[in-house]
């Protein structure tokens, strides 16, 4: 894309991270004061209106940033503001973007920016992604959650009230902007939640990083923005290499999905919201370590040093109880509406050995025990 000649120039950003996906390539920039920086969408496509895409929460502490620094490369900067939870991830609210899009008479060179979690993130790409067949779009996450995972490898997607994400695409952004100043106004339960998508990367593909968050567990905790850098950028990396061998999850990819077939189970059995996205990965990463010790494949120490970091980045180890009658049943029952689950047989992400992921599946007995094991009732 040509750069903008009239650019203001600022500092490089501290850190950049690159999707290589052929024509689809884009950047990770990680740094702090990106979203005021002209510096930060030098290079995007250019068009008459540029629409922000956000919600009730972000929206009044930085959309406003946001516009003053779109307004010298669109002629029309709008913003649509979106109710804000899990709860809202779903055809209302994303009827409410292509609402402000068409009202707006918005072109198919429309530049979309997602301004928030990964709530707003994924939802606004799916609309990016069917506008009109596709606009660009820009994904600005504000949560360690989007920064470290949801932003960066394009799935894009809203609930079912059957099963989370059922109803999505594949759409690449444009690129994507890390201001770790915007995670100062994060509420400590949500950098918690972000802290599970981190943690994930160790036992997937990192041990040393595993080892790294484990002594920066506080400096993490405290938002240290020297240790949340780390993080991003070390997060940022492990899921370019993934996405950009298996952008559209033939295989590989599914290994990001550590803890999420028994964390989706959670988070809509227990009602979207009631759990967070990360709360549900934290757990179901317990239960799915569990699963892989009781298929022999790794050791009852590596479980342990698992959980106790989960437990020390503030996120539960311990699973609820969905059903007084059945409880296991009603997980096995969620987990079947999965994305990887094939004719019904329900796929996990195993730890073959520390630091290395597969898929496969697993006995229901033996679930069944798992699930017995790390939950208790409400
Ligand atoms: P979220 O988007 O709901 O954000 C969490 C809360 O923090 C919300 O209330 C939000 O308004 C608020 N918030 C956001 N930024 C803030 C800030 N800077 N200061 C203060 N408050 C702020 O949740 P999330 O954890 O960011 O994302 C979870 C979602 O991401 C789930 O729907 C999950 O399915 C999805 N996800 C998608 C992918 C993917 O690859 N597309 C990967 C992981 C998760
Ligand atoms: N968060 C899982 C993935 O992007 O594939």
């Amino acid at each position: 894309m040509p750069q903008e000649a009239n650019q203001v120039s600022a500092p490089a950003p501290a850190r950049q991270v690159r999707i290589e996906l052929a024509d689809r390539s884009y950047d990770i920039l990680i740094g702090a004061d990106l979203l005021g920086s002209a510096h930060s969408y030098a290079g995007l496509p250019r068009a008459s209106t540029a629409l922000i895409v956000s919600n009730t929460v972000v929206a009044p502490l930085y959309a406003a940033r946001l516009q003053a620094a779109l307004a010298s490369a669109y002629a029309k900067v709008l913003l649509v503001t979106l109710p804000d939870g899990e709860a809202h991830k779903d055809w209302p609210t994303l009827q409410l973007i292509f609402d402000a899009l068409l009202q707006n008479s918005c072109d198919r060179k429309t530049v979309l920016f997602a301004l928030g979690g990964g709530v707003v993130g994924d939802m606004a790409g799916f609309a990016a992604a069917s506008y009109m067949r596709g606009v660009p779009f820009v994904q600005i996450p504000t949560t360690l959650l989007a920064q470290v995972d949801s932003s960066v490898g394009g799935k894009t997607a809203i609930n079912h009230p059957l099963g989370k994400n059922m109803v999505g695409a594949f759409y690449q952004p444009q690129r994507v902007i890390c201001d770790l100043d915007l995670l100062k106004t994060l509420p400590a339960r949500e950098l918690s939640a972000g802290l599970a998508e981190v943690i994930k990367y160790g036992p997937i593909a990192d041990m040393d990083f595993f080892s790294w968050i484990e002594s920066h567990i506080d400096a993490l905790r405290a938002a240290d923005s020297l240790a949340l850098a780390h993080a991003v950028k070390r997060s940022c990396e492990i899921k370019a290499l993934v996405v950009g061998q298996d952008e559209r999850e033939a295989g590989l990819r599914a290994i990001l999905n550590f803890g999420h077939t028994f964390g989706h189970a959670i988070e809509s059995g227990m009602g979207y919201g009631a759990w967070l996205h990360g709360e549900g990965v934290a757990c179901g990463m317990v239960m799915a370590a569990e699963l892989s010790q009781r298929l022999g494949l790794v050791d009852v120490a590596f479980v342990a040093r698992l959980r106790r970091l989960i437990a020390l980045a503030g996120l539960p180890t311990v699973g609820p109880v969905l059903s007084q009658s059945d409880n296991a049943g009603r997980y096995l029952e969620l987990m079947r509406v999965d994305k990887k689950a094939e004719a019904g047989e329900i796929k996990f992400v195993v730890i073959d050995r520390p630091g290395s992921a597969r898929v496969q599946s697993a006995p229901d007995a033996l679930v069944r025990q798992v699930i017995d094991a790390c939950c208790v009732p409400l």
